[in-house]
């Protein structure tokens, strides 16, 4: 019986980061050939039983942004000619039209495409929302290095517009329904959110950085939308992450795992608002995951309840037997690591191949691989592992101190950013306030209406997100010294345009 990958792994993340020699020699065998694998965007080579020789948006740039960091942090520097062949063919592919639509009508959220860089027409799931977030995460992280070193015209010129186009897209599209990561669930989905929320921060950020100033509010308003939205998968009776607002499941799923590790960022502590992978939310969450896994599996069978088990994609999977999956067991590992969070006791023994290929899934009841052989994920998720095992991390994007806005909108449909200006004259510690008819004004409620600000007194303004093409009632209010003084009637009415920003100027009445 060999070590397999997800033992070492496992066995690494419950050995309290004893340094065992199998692991070691596992990590140097298996490392060379997954990286070798992983510089092909094919995801994998199986044609039949699975088919799966295409090539998917979010499976090439997980991958990438793994060549990606380690290219950029100097681990790897012989990878720069085919990051620059994986920006070029996702810029072709950016505009290739397809069911899903054309470049501007919703294209991006095809999730994949054939191999020759056609159009893939057959039945899908789609859109599928998470692509260009992880795109966009990915050729930034790209963009930013080749910044540091001077390439400030290829950036703008040659990156920055496909960048643009994913994230004008995730700003545009947030809130409308996307099939999961899985291809199977068509609604609101916690992994695709969360990504979402990732890129449009740090790609607010770099927009700053190369000039692009004009995006920066709107990327900025949409990413507070988002990070609110995201705190809604949260059940704090189950004490995890539901995964899916719709698919009638448990919600138990690797999305959430895979959420925390492809969210990781090394500044932000253990902060729960964006699920750091040592935040308690997320730990909680990891348990009631890998919990859920130890029955179902015959592979699993005899492990100690505090030892760590193989898990699939969510526990009701039956896709191709609805087995355990490397890069699913994997996540488990490097949340783990990157919590530093220590097990303290060795994992089962399975099976993958002296030869390091790690297919798709591994069997539930005997451990050997299953479904799609060579899987280019299932490879990258092995390095990502590894490297948090290392204890390397690859930078931050902007996650620490994100404080969850107090008032949200949107995740229901469209919003629009509505700028309030009134002018109103009023005498020192006299301020004025906005509530109305929607959650995002406050329902009406004259002690958690909205102040505005006085930078430009006497004009008083607020910018806050309300629903798209709705009929919006509000009015003004004074407070000072606790006493509240309302606006005359009739109620002020304004009807919202369907996305965009707008713009109304009030005089106090
Ligand atoms: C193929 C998808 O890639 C996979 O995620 C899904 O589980 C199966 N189709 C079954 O719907
Ligand atoms: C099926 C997985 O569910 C999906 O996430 C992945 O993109 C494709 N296979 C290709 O690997």
């Amino acid at each position: 019986m060999r070590f397999s990958l997800l033992a070492s792994l496992i066995g690494l993340a419950v050995g309290a980061f004893a340094q065992s020699s199998a692991v070691d020699a596992y990590v140097a065998s298996e490392s060379p050939i997954a990286k070798q694998g992983a510089g092909i965007v094919v995801a994998s080579p199986s044609t039949e039983n699975p088919d799966y020789l295409y090539t998917w948006t979010r499976d090439s740039s997980l991958v990438f942004k793994l060549l990606i960091d380690q290219f950029t942090s100097g681990e790897d520097t012989s990878l720069r000619g085919l990051i620059d062949d994986f920006t070029s063919a996702e810029a072709i592919l950016q505009q290739v039209s397809n069911p899903s639509g054309t470049v501007s009508t919703g294209g991006l959220g095809e999730p994949k495409f054939n191999i020759d860089e056609t159009a893939f027409t057959g039945a899908w799931g789609r859109p599928q929302r998470d692509g260009p977030a992880l795109r966009a995460t990915s050729i930034i992280r790209y963009a930013n290095w080749l910044l540091d070193n001077g390439n400030t015209t290829y950036v703008s010129n040659t990156l920055w517009p496909v960048i643009q186009l994913d994230l004008d897209y995730v700003a545009d599209n947030w809130n409308q329904s996307t099939f999961d990561l899985w291809e199977e669930v068509d609604s609101s989905s916690f992994f695709t959110t969360a990504v979402q929320h990732r890129a449009l921060r740090e790609g607010a950020t770099f927009a700053s950085r190369i000039g692009q100033s004009s995006v920066v509010s709107g990327y900025t308003t949409q990413a507070d939308n988002l990070l609110c939205f995201l705190q809604s998968y949260w059940n704090p009776s189950g004490g995890y992450i539901t995964a899916n607002t719709g698919g009638g499941r448990s919600g138990k799923d690797s999305n959430t795992v895979l959420t925390s590790i492809h969210t990781f960022d090394p500044a932000a502590g253990c902060d729960a608002a964006t699920f750091q992978p040592c935040s308690d939310k997320a730990l909680s969450n990891l348990k009631v995951y890998v919990d859920a896994f130890r029955s179902i599996y015959t592979i699993n069978n005899g492990i100690a309840s505090n030892a760590a088990v193989a898990t699939g994609r969510y526990p009701e999977d039956s896709y191709m037997g609805g087995n355990p999956w490397y890069l699913t067991t994997s996540a488990v590992a490097e949340q783990l690591y990157d919590a530093l969070y220590v097990w303290d006791q060795l994992g089962g023994l399975n099976y993958t191949p002296a030869d390091g290929g790690l297919a798709e899934q591994f069997s539930r009841s005997d451990g050997t691989p299953l479904s799609a052989v060579d899987l280019t994920w299932s490879y990258a998720a092995a390095l990502t592992a590894f490297a948090a095992r290392d204890g390397k991390t690859y930078g931050s994007w902007g996650a620490a101190g994100l404080k969850v806005p107090a008032s949200c909108s949107g995740g229901g449909g469209a919003t629009v950013a509505v700028t309030f200006n009134v002018q109103a004259t009023t005498v020192f510690g006299e301020n004025i306030y906005i509530t109305g008819s929607v959650a995002a004004l406050q329902n009406w409620s004259p002690d958690s209406a909205l102040i505005l600000s006085a930078a430009n007194y006497p004009t008083w303004s607020i910018t806050v997100n309300l629903p798209a093409n709705t009929v919006v009632q509000y009015k003004y209010i004074r407070k000072f010294n606790g006493q509240v003084t309302w606006e005359s009637d009739p109620n002020n009415q304004i009807t919202t345009p369907s996305g965009g920003s707008f713009t109304q100027n009030d005089v106090w009445r």
